[in-house]
């Protein structure tokens, strides 16, 4: 057995059973000088609301890394995998964890704002590289920002941003917001805001529950009494699975036009059937998007899985990517911080989403999509906002 199927088998053992909570996979010998293997430290959801997410970052990065026939600026890798539940409370400690009992040298996590942001905080404490595959929180890349940590998907409020322009661009003018009442939510809403009141809409009403409570009819029966012109939210994963179907069947989708940030219906329209069908979400990733390396990537994603990819998947593989540039130009010598970082900051990432850089706050600057849910794809209707920069509001580097 190769080193790479004994990672691959001891880890679908773990994870299947899991209630685990910390799994360090493949405590190797640890040889020092360039033969090492670097050490990725998967932090992310494996239960929960968000598990499905956190199982397509993780695959979709080793299928990066398996790309470069395992190898990382010439070295090989090694992976450490943690469960963090998405729970803010454990998260300096589960970080912790991988960086000083399982020296990684790059933390790699996660999904949830809340736990996204008690990585940064450990990222920053200890010097160690963080890559950001999904979580939006915004002062990771604001006023939190710094040279070792980077973010390859979004910040919450560009998805929220983009919706409230197309919004507000069809004449909509009043609006009620609904979410889960942490970090992602209430900057998702914010983004929305932005551009809907600069479009001369108005949003009436912010509601907001507990993550990641699903007990949405209290919220429905308040929509159903206010009768906005439309409703904006921020769900993923499991939850938004739950209220697209209970927004269907309070009788809300013929009289009040529900949109979103695409994490709404990305990964989840087997499990939505016909309560999505043709809703209409922004996002930075869409099905139907003529890119070759869309195309590759899909096909890789669904030949390594055996599960069509989504926004996650395309964000842990250009996570992978980002190392895979990063690492190149300092042919695997992670101690050569600065060369590293300024590879890093200088890569043009060829992603399945289409080409983007970085900003100078280290947060994807990418085209935000407007997609239309047709069947089981977020069929890919138009740009939204093109080339679409976070503010990175307080980030002393941008
Ligand atoms: C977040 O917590 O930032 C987040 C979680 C799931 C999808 C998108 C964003």
């Amino acid at each position: 057995m190769t080193r790479e199927t004994r990672v691959q088998a001891s880890r679908r053992t773990i994870l299947k059973g899991v209630a685990a909570t910390a799994v360090a996979l493949l405590p190797a010998p640890f040889a020092v000088g360039q033969t090492a293997r670097i050490k990725l430290g998967l932090m992310l959801p494996y239960t929960g609301t968000y598990a499905a997410l956190g199982k397509n970052i993780d695959e979709a990065v080793r299928l990066a890394v398996g790309e470069q026939g395992g190898k990382l600026g010439g070295r090989e890798v090694e992976y450490v995998v943690l469960d963090d539940e998405s729970e803010p409370a454990k998260g300096a400690e589960n970080a912790n964890k991988l960086v000083t009992r399982d020296k990684v040298d790059f933390l790699i996590g996660t999904v949830h704002s809340g736990v996204a942001m008690a990585m940064v905080k450990v990222a920053t404490d200890n010097d160690t590289m963080l890559l950001i595959p999904n979580a939006g929180a915004g002062a990771a890349t604001g006023a939190a920002c710094a040279p070792n940590i980077f973010r390859t998907s979004f910040s919450n409020w560009q998805p929220g941003f983009a919706m409230g322009k197309v919004a507000a661009g069809r004449g909509r003018k009043r609006a009620v917001a609904v979410s889960w009442d942490y970090a992602a939510g209430h900057e998702s809403v914010d983004g929305f805001k932005e551009a809907f009141t600069a479009g001369g809409g108005k949003l009436e009403k912010e509601l907001f529950l507990p993550f990641p409570n699903v007990e949405f009819q209290p919220i429905l029966t308040e929509i159903a009494a206010l009768k906005p012109e439309l409703v904006y939210v921020f769900f993923a994963g499991g939850g938004a699975v739950k209220f697209v179907k209970d927004y269907a069947a309070a009788g809300l989708k013929a009289s009040v036009p529900l949109v979103g940030a695409g994490f709404l219906t990305d990964g989840t329209l087997e499990a939505q059937g016909e309560a999505a069908q043709g809703l209409e979400t922004t996002l930075h990733y869409a099905d139907g998007l003529d890119f070759a390396k869309d195309k590759a990537f899909r096909a890789a994603f669904r030949k390594a899985t055996g599960r069509d990819a989504d926004v996650y998947a395309v964000q842990g593989y250009d996570t992978g990517q980002l190392l895979v540039a990063g690492l190149a130009a300092v042919k695997g010598d992670v101690k050569a911080r600065t060369d590293l970082v300024a590879a890093m900051e200088r890569a043009e990432i060829d992603s399945p989403r289409g080409k983007f850089t970085l900003s100078k706050a280290h947060n994807p600057v990418q085209d935000m999509y407007l997609r239309k849910v047709q069947g089981l794809e977020n069929k890919y209707v138009s740009v939204a906002v093109k080339a679409l920069a976070d503010p990175a509001r307080g980030c002393k580097m941008a």
